[in-house]
């Protein structure tokens, strides 16, 4: 495998919606009216969440108030199963949760509670408690895991055992074993069928533990391209040098850590999506030279290693930067298919090579592709001047003195002797004059260099501080550093004010706030404009990418061995660092999938994929279509199925499985040749045999379907449903893309039981074809009247 990767060191994070937060906090209510002598006391009965909750946006209120009176009613109907009589349950009953959160609290005594929760549509029944914990990494509580005092929708966090049982391994830069996030309280000692081990290197003092139960390096690919780096005492070992593997593992599985913050902002429990299970390190990242810092060899040795040490889950946050890269020549996807055959959910970063078209990378069919996107968090920093304020956000450790304004100046106006006005504007390194802008908080434009670099260069300059205003294609992604010096980061519009204010008055002024923490923050999510997008470069005929998750601002643990801009000259350490990309999306993902495995032991990778695209989410917490960075709806190319929903995911109803012989078809309908072949499926007697006639691309059962080349014949393709819940039957629902007509055959399923599957097709015909011209987008969804497995549908029709 030649040539090196970029390790990409993708960071970016998500976050809740704010009705269902109003509710969890009137979980805590207590009825004054519940008698002690009859051993009652109040309980939280969990159902999941309404199939009505995603269409809450585009409801009226006679609508919504018919559909809530609905929901209580059925709560007062299953309650009375138990209680004998419908007038009862009405008085025990004291809230029905009727928007988001499916449920409702009672009195109940300790028997009714232990019959409730063996209901099969029950969720889970718990003491409703007051409980102090705080939850505020916040992206699970956007998720919908977590409620703010870690309660109500804990609930079916609490149902899948905080993902107990289940080891999350990473392909990273390794591990910093001393972070509370990898303590091992109350986990017991490692499982017996655990076949890793510890590997120390030259690092005497790097340690496992019942949390961290594996660690490994894998630097011969990296020392025979660049040579061992001089300057990295960590260089044979497993320890992380960098930060990026630290903060991965612990995103995807580090044990709770209460009073994580970065510099104070975002305070709260720093914790992991699994935060029970257990985790290991595959180091395969090292110090960046020209970029790349993880090699192709290192990262199929670390890949082989994971496979025989038993893990479940592998989060691999690395990869292309927008190259093309066929899967035989792709580490990563060779890698990725063996761990897939040996049942192993392999959750992969889209990259960081946004919002250009088609630069994603990991688009294979069998790794589970994740974007970027925001959540309900900011850390306010806005920039006053001239009476207007705009909007900023950072994580700066050190702010201005808020007492007098501070001369302002934009960069292009302060380039030193002999550098371009090019180059002072992007605040690239040296290009400023220490004359110019001595105390003055300086304005650089985005690009080119790190974001963090710039405030560097400011401050090496004399600098007071730095507005870093974006360029028109980053739009209103902010992204909040901690940068070395009082800093913001503030929008493309916002941007343009500030400038113009500076070209026009003689000697302006202004000021940057102390960053403050906001949650709830509106809209949200919304796409990262980093977040790589499709429509794939090496395989069109498959969606990517596949879903979105939180990776802006995200908050985890950090290595000791580096500051949190990595910048050499900054000496701050941190325990906690914020950072973003689709590297901090891809561990959520991962951490998720450890869930769905410990609910569900015997899925396939493919099944736990189906079910977390077809619970996905396509609405913001207003309840509109979840927006690209512009603000403009974004499509399936950026966000895939739509952004991840978590406790809808424990309960698909319907999977789209698939098995490695699947993928393996699919290869051979790409025209691999038997070389080729071999590097999926071994090569020697046992060499798979591709069949004649292989299915067609667009058949493989993929949880979205894609078309290309709709001609007016029209095509019909074919899926199959497993079905994971109860017998049922299944209407589909079909939303057309502008100008196709597609039409489902049969369009009513009838499942008798579970692991039952159906097949159905979907025909697809053009009907005004200048209204479907290149890519159009639709839906497809089954529904039993109570759940929604809902498929994205992407249409090229072929220029006439
Ligand atoms: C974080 O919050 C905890 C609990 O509220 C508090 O004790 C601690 O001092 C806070 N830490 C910081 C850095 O604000
Ligand atoms: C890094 O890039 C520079 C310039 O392209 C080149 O001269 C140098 O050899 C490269 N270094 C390595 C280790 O590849
Ligand atoms: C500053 O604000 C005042 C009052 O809004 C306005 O009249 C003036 O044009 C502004 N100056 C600049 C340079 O934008
Ligand atoms: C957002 O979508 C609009 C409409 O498709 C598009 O014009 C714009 O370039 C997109 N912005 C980004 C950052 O992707
Ligand atoms: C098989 O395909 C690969 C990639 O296109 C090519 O490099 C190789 O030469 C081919 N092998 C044979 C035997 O045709
Ligand atoms: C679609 O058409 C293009 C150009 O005509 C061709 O290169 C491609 O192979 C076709 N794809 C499929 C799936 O038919």
């Amino acid at each position: 495998m030649a040539g090196a990767r970029s390790s990409g060191v993708r960071s970016m994070a998500a976050n809740s919606l704010p009705l269902a937060a109003l509710l969890i906090c009137t979980l805590l209510f207590l009825d004054p009216a519940a008698a002690a002598g009859e051993a009652r006391s109040s309980y939280v009965v969990y159902l999941g969440d309404h199939a009505h909750g995603s269409r809450l946006g585009g409801l009226d209120a006679a609508d919504l108030a018919a559909l809530e009176e609905k929901a209580a009613g059925s709560h007062h109907d299953l309650l009375a199963t138990i209680l004998g009589d419908k007038d009862k349950a009405r008085e025990a009953i004291f809230y029905s949760y009727t928007k988001h959160i499916n449920g409702f609290a009672a009195n109940l005594n300790a028997a009714e509670a232990a019959q409730l929760a063996r209901l099969p549509e029950v969720v889970s029944v718990f003491p409703n408690r007051a409980q102090q914990q705080l939850h505020t990494t916040r992206s699970w509580q956007f998720l919908g895991l977590s409620g703010p005092d870690g309660v109500s929708r804990g609930a079916s966090w609490r149902k899948a055992k905080f993902g107990e049982g289940i080891i999350i391994g990473n392909i990273d830069t390794g591990v910093w074993p001393e972070s509370e996030s990898f303590r091992d309280h109350g986990l017991g000692s490692v499982p017996k069928n655990w076949k890793g081990t510890c590997e120390k290197g030259q690092d005497d003092k790097f340690h496992c533990n019942g949390k961290l139960i594996g660690a490994r390096f894998f630097n011969k690919g990296y020392a025979s391209g660049v040579g061992a780096p001089s300057d990295d005492p960590t260089f044979n070992s497993p320890r992380d040098n960098g930060g990026h593997g630290t903060h991965t593992l612990s995103t995807a599985a580090g044990a709770p850590s209460p009073g994580a913050s970065v510099f104070g902002l975002g305070n709260g429990t720093a914790t992991g999506g699994s935060p029970r299970a257990r985790v290991a390190g595959y180091r395969v990242c090292f110090k960046p030279v020209n970029g790349s810092s993880c090699f192709e060899a290192d990262i199929l040795a670390a890949f082989d290693a994971a496979i025989h040490d038993g893990v479940h889950v592998l989060s691999v946050s690395l990869g292309g930067v927008g190259d093309r890269y066929d899967y035989f020549e792709d580490s990563i996807a060779i890698g990725s298919f063996h761990a897939v055959r040996h049942g192993i959910t392999v959750v992969c970063s889209a990259g960081n090579s946004g919002p250009k078209p088609s630069k994603i990378s990991n688009v294979a069919p069998w790794m589970f592709t994740v974007g970027a996107s925001t959540m309900d968090r900011k850390f306010s920093s806005d920039v006053v001047f001239n009476g207007t304020k705009i909007k900023g956000e950072s994580l700066s450790s050190n702010t201005l003195n808020q007492k007098t304004p501070y001369p302002m100046i934009d960069s292009t106006q302060a380039a030193a002797p002999g550098r371009s006005e090019d180059e002072a504007q992007l605040c690239l390194k040296g290009s400023l004059d220490p004359k110019k802008v001595h105390g003055k908080i300086v304005v650089c434009l985005r690009g080119d260099n790190a974001r963090v670099a710039k405030g560097e260069v400011v401050h090496e300059a004399g600098g007071a501080g730095m507005v870093l205003a974006n360029d028109a294609s980053s739009g209103n992604e902010i992204i909040s550093d901690p940068h070395v010096l009082p800093a913001t980061h503030v929008g493309f519009h916002d941007g343009l004010l500030l400038f113009s204010y500076l070209k026009i008055d003689k000697a302006p002024v202004g000021m940057i706030e102390k960053p403050t923490t906001s949650v709830y923050t509106k809209p949200a999510p919304y796409m990262a404009a980093f977040s790589s997008q499709g429509p794939s470069p090496v395989n069109p005929e498959i969606l990517k990418p596949d879903i979105t998750a939180p990776g802006v601002g995200v908050i985890a643990a950090w290595t000791r061995a580096t500051s949190p801009t990595e910048l050499d000259n900054d000496k701050r350490r941190v325990a906690y660092n914020a950072i973003s990309g689709t590297s901090m999306s891809c561990p959520h993902v991962a951490g998720i999938a450890g869930l769905i495995k410990a609910l569900h032991p015997d899925w396939s990778p493919a099944a736990v994929r189906s079910a977390l695209m077809t619970t996905a989410i396509e609405v913001d917490n207003k309840g509109q279509q979840i927006l690209n960075s512009s603000f403009a709806a974004a499509g399936p190319f950026e966000r895939g199925a739509g952004h991840v929903w978590p406790s809808r995911s424990f309960n698909p109803a319907l999977v789209y499985d698939l098995s490695p012989d699947h993928y393996l078809e699919f290869l051979c309908a790409l025209k691999y040749n038997a070389s080729s072949m071999a590097l999926f499926s071994g090569g020697g007697k046992a060499a798979y045999k591709c069949p004649e006639s292989p299915p067609k691309l667009q058949d493989l059962n993929y949880p979205s379907i894609t078309v290309l080349n709709l001609t007016s014949s029209g095509t019909t393709v074919k899926r199959t449903v497993k079905n994971v819940g109860w017998p049922g039957k299944f209407k589909a629902a079909v939303r057309d893309p502008p100008g196709v007509r597609v039409s489902v055959r049969p369009d009513v399923l009838l499942f008798a039981k579970k692991g039952e599957e159906k097949t159905f097709e979907v025909k697809f015909e053009v009907k005004n074809a200048k209204l479907a011209k290149d890519y159009s987008f639709g839906q497809l969804v089954w529904s039993n009247g109570k759940q929604f497995v809902k498929s994205p549908i992407v249409v090229q029709t072929k220029a006439a």
